[in-house]
């Protein structure tokens, strides 16, 4: 008999990338997946550990899932699974099973491939609960299983994992574990499969990406951009993306990369967090503004057209107007089509979290609006820049109205066309009819 599973994914594209291999573990297991929680047999919350607020969401979400498990039990006599996976559960498990106990399984981002083992050593009926936080020895990617489902016309494979860079603000050293590269031979094999059940572009995963350094087939080690050449000889493979990314990494390899090899799409996301030198020695950025610029300049040097997108940290301990000053006129220089911004938030067991000079939460939120402003005003100079263009759009689903269909340039822009949904899977040629602040309309010529 089927059963049905429910995930929700919370934070980065490496949850999303873990959400479809935990269906695929599970589907051996009989879990067919579902669109909403009601009803389902097990629910998996996969979550993210990044800032305070996210963690915060999965245990008001699990208080609804506790309402929601009674009363399957007690009106239906029906067992829900519930289980947490992803960066809280990694960094809060103990928490996790003091505040929630009605939580049967816990697992972390290295070790769910054990998700099947742990179904049957957890009884929601007897309390049993089952938890596996470990950092395993064995390599997680080689015991997924090779059969997966589907993933459309863009999709995301993960190529490397965890970090050792320890910026002073931030979890993923600690939720994710080291920095690990997985062997080129299974990323080819993954990507095969994938552009053979539909797959046209895949934006290749890693919290480090551009430091990738696997074992190649024969033995020596492949880094990011040679691993990017030997995918973009794969037939059907049309549109190669990589995120994310730290500019320390970004060698002349992956620069030229973006000068020679037509499938990698023009668009980078290459987070610098802050423009003042004295706060990205603070962070432990292990580099300066000027360094930045320096590799910017030379992507632009070789491909003028990259679109850039970054990350940055308002209220970084230290921060002074400033240093703020100092961000906002580092992106007037680099001038982003497309950025996202946070304000600091301490994460507990990171060595920023505890250093005095903490930035008050108005002065935080000022500093985010100025920035966000700029940002904005940044995306949709990028955007009106391409009206009248053409361009190529891969088509990925329906659009949010009848008679239309969305999908995405290769600048990553976000393309709205009027056409029926036989188009989706395909890379069609448009030109640039309206350019908003979020997203383009295309026309298809
Ligand atoms: N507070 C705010 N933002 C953070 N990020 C990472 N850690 C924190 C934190 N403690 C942001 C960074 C990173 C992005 C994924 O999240 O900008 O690049
Ligand atoms: Fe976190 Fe990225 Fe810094 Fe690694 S490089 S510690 S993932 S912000």
């Amino acid at each position: 008999m089927t059963k049905k599973l429910f995930i929700k994914t919370y934070g980065c594209q490496m949850n999303v990338y873990d959400s479809d291999r935990m269906t695929d573990v599970l589907a051996p297991l009989g879990y067919a997946p579902t669109s909403q929680a009601d009803g389902a047999d097990m629910v998996i919350l996969n979550t993210c550990h990044i800032r305070e607020k996210a963690s915060e969401k999965v245990f008001s979400e699990l208080g609804r899932l506790r309402m929601m498990k009674e009363h399957a039990r007690d009106q239906q006599g029906r067992n829900v699974t519930i289980a947490v996976a992803g960066c809280v559960a990694q960094a809060e498990g103990e928490e996790i099973t003091r505040r929630a106990p009605w939580v049967d399984i816990v697992v972390g981002p290295q070790t769910y491939h054990r998700l099947p083992e742990l179904v049957s050593r957890a009884d929601p009926a007897a309390r049993t609960r089952a938890i596996d936080t470990e950092f395993p020895e064995e390599i997680k990617f080689d015991q997924l299983p090779g059969e997966h489902a589907p993933r459309g016309p863009a999709a995301f494979l993960s190529v490397q994992e965890g970090c050792d860079k320890f910026c002073a603000f931030c979890v993923v050293p600690y939720t994710r574990g080291a920095e690990f590269s997985r062997p080129a031979k299974g990323v080819i094999e993954e990507a095969r499969r994938l552009v053979g059940s539909g797959t046209c572009e895949l934006t290749l995963l890693g919290q480090n990406v551009n430091a990738y350094h696997g074992e190649a087939p024969d033995g020596s080690i492949w880094s990011l951009a040679r691993l990017i050449r030997e995918l973009a000889e794969i037939d059907g493979l049309h549109r190669i993306r990589y995120t994310t990314s730290h500019p320390l990494d970004m060698d002349d390899d992956l620069i030229l990369a973006h000068r020679d090899i037509p499938a990698l799409m023009p668009y980078l996301h290459l987070p610098v967090q802050s423009g003042s030198n004295h706060i990205l020695e603070a962070m432990n950025r292990r580099h300066d503004r000027d360094a930045y610029f320096r590799v910017i300049d030379r992507l632009r040097d070789v491909r003028p057209d990259l679109a850039l997108s970054g990350d940055f940290i308002v209220g970084f301990p230290g921060e002074s107007d400033r240093d703020f000053a100092d961000t906002l006129s580092l992106v007037d220089r680099v001038r982003y089509a497309s950025a996202y911004s946070f304000k600091y938030s301490p994460r507990p067991g990171t060595p920023a979290a505890g250093e005095d000079l903490q930035v008050p939460e108005d002065v935080k939120s000022d500093r985010l609006e100025a920035l966000q402003q700029l940002l904005n005003a940044q995306q949709y100079a990028f955007n009106q820049s391409t009206l009248g263009t053409r361009m190529d759009v891969l088509v990925e689903r329906a659009g949010g109205r009848p008679g239309q269909v969305a999908g995405r340039s290769p600048y990553m822009q976000a393309v709205n066309l009027v056409g029926d949904e036989t188009l989706v899977g395909r890379i069609v040629s448009c030109e640039v009819a309206e350019a908003r602040q979020n997203s383009i309309v295309g026309s298809v010529l």
